[in-house]
């Protein structure tokens, strides 16, 4: 296993995935499990949530829910070709997780401290990136390929009929995962210098 800033920086967003993956779904659920509970939340309210998906379930998402809201606001058939085309590399993917934050937290800490009352939702998205990263980097260092997608709020009403999930949980993020062709990664190499970002003062 490497350490955590060569996990970081080998992570990169992998957009050919294979629909299985190299290790069993238990674990994938066991670290899962583990990355959620271990990722820090604004006054651990906790309000971070998440779904996962495998096999049909898996399917039913991107080749139903999330074709079908993308074909309603397609501006041709020709477009929604294109898009369709796409959406099928997410679903060839071995599983899906979807992140929620559970407003029920988020109303509770806003009632709690009105003072604070508009800085609560930004925290509850910091949290779920947080989170986010964290399960991205988790993944990664497993030999897992994955990357972020936001179809919400398209796909939001739909996703949480599918699944029987609280009216509470705002969905913030889809990440695919699954084995990928490492001869051949997909991910953004290009990074700006840290010079150009970081600044040092006192030393
Ligand atoms: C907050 C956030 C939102 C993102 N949303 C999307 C998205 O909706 N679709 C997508 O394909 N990639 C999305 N990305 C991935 C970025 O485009 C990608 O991480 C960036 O280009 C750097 O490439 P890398 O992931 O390969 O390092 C998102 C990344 C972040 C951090």
């Amino acid at each position: 296993m490497t350490d955590l800033i060569t996990t970081l920086e080998a992570r990169h967003s992998q957009y050919v995935l294979q629909g299985t993956s190299q290790i069993s779904d238990d674990e994938l659920v066991d670290l899962i499990n583990r990355v959620t509970v271990a990722v820090p939340s604004a006054f651990n309210i906790q309000s971070q949530r998440v779904a996962v998906i495998f096999g049909d379930e898996h399917k039913k998402l991107w080749n139903g829910i999330v074709k079908d809201a993308l074909h309603k606001v397609a501006a041709s058939e020709e477009a929604f070709a294109k898009t369709s085309a796409k959406i099928d590399t997410f679903a060839a993917a071995h599983g899906t997780i979807l992140f929620f934050d559970d407003m029920a937290g988020t109303q509770q800490l806003s009632q709690q401290f009105p003072l604070y009352a508009d800085t609560f939702p930004i925290y509850a998205e910091q949290s779920l990136g947080m989170l986010q990263m964290a399960m991205w980097a988790a993944l990664s260092e497993r030999g897992l390929g994955a990357s972020l997608q936001h179809y919400n709020p398209l796909i939001d009403d739909a996703v949480r009929k599918e699944f029987k999930l609280s009216p509470n949980w705002r969905l913030s993020a889809q990440m695919p995962f699954g084995d990928f062709d490492i001869e051949h990664p997909t991910g953004t190499l290009e990074r700006m210098a840290a010079t150009d970002r970081v600044k040092v003062f006192g030393r």
